[in-house]
């Protein structure tokens, strides 16, 4: 079977951003791959984080890979900072990454104007830790949101790097990559602003759905959320990106296809199409919670997951790490 690994950061609530492009993935393909999904905790420190909320978020991300419906028949999960190999080949990997690939990662443009002068070196160097995060398992597939495409980039090139300097040609230590972005929902836009992703560092909590949020939040959230006076409603309009976008949320969630949708749609204004989405999401929703609650129930079964989780990872990870510092001619006692 052909290797899947993907993360997600445990910073705040998880919003269907995430879910639509990564988790909600994650748990459709599982049973065709063998799955190392893992919570990114070491990324999440790359920005200024609150220290007494670090674990909680990390515990609860764990649960909600869980409740959304990872396997553990298929998947293994773990926490980032339990496995020492991804600080390790990090560094292993900085050596040999010219600084001016990190300059250029609009992720990083983007966030180091937000941060200003807090800029760390780990911000900068945030896709160099993803790249090892990947190359450790020598994943064949990293399934992702649209925005993390450029990273998948620069870790094929971090790669073929690597092996052309430090590999036989026909011998290649690390693997390259390929990422799986599906089509539909790999960019979930705000509901505030239908040209802006939904993201967790958005300040106003109304442009997102997060997956444990009350019927009556998801209820609010929508009446609230930005439209425009146009009936009938329609895909792909330039014009019209919030229409798109709450089409498309309507369309994943439903199961429907898109020229489903777009037929039943084309002529409801927003005060029929809007309680429909409401009531979509939170029926979808609901499974997933009930299952968070439960799993929560029992801290002792979550931990127990992520030691399994925690030696399954460390085995094959190490196992590149060696490969590369033997590569990298580091001495190894025999
Ligand atoms: P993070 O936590 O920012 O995002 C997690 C996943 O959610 C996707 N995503 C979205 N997809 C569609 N629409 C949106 N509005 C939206 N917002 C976020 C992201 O593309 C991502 O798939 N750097 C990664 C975490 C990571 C990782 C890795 C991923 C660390 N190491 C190795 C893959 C492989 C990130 O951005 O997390």
């Amino acid at each position: 079977k052909q290797r899947v690994l993907s993360g997600v950061q445990p910073t705040g609530n998880l919003h269907l951003g995430n879910y639509f492009g990564a988790i909600g993935n994650w748990v459709k393909g599982q049973s065709e791959y063998e799955n190392y999904l893992f919570v990114a905790d070491l990324h999440a420190i790359t920005a200024p984080h609150d220290p007494t909320k670090l674990a909680s978020d990390t515990y609860t991300l764990a649960a909600l890979y869980l409740a959304c419906g990872l396997d553990l028949q298929h998947s293994t999960i773990f926490v980032q900072s339990h496995v020492s190999a991804h600080s390790e080949l990090t560094w292993l990997l900085n050596c040999i990454t010219p600084l001016n690939w990190l300059e250029d990662m609009i992720q990083f443009k983007e966030k180091a104007v937000k941060q200003g002068e807090n800029v760390s070196v780990g911000l900068l160097d945030y896709p160099v830790l993803m790249t090892s995060d990947i190359l450790l398992y020598q994943a064949d597939k990293v399934p992702v949101g649209e925005d993390q495409k450029q990273h998948l980039e620069l870790t094929r090139d971090i790669a073929a790097r690597f092996n052309h300097l430090f590999a036989k040609p026909d011998q290649p230590v690390l693997k390259l990559p390929d990422p799986l972005i599906r089509k539909e929902g790999a960019r979930v836009m705000s509901l505030a602003d239908g040209t802006r992703k939904m993201s967790k560092s958005d300040p106003s909590d109304l442009s997102r759905i997060n997956l444990l949020d009350s019927p009556e939040q998801i209820q609010y959230k929508i009446k609230r959320c930005k439209t425009d006076p146009i009936r009938g409603l329609t895909f792909d309009d330039p014009e019209r990106p919030e229409c798109n976008n709450l089409l498309t949320l309507y369309m994943l969630f439903a199961g429907k296809s898109k020229e489903e949708v777009a037929a039943e749609c084309q002529d409801m204004g927003w005060g029929q199409f809007k309680p429909l989405l409401m009531e979509t999401t939170i029926a979808a929703l609901q499974p997933i919670q009930e299952k968070y609650q439960a799993i929560t129930e029992d801290k002792g079964y979550l931990d127990s997951v992520l030691r399994d989780g925690r030696e399954k990872a460390q085995a094959i990870a190490n196992q590149t790490l060696a490969d590369v510092k033997a590569a990298l001619g580091y001495y190894l006692p025999v």
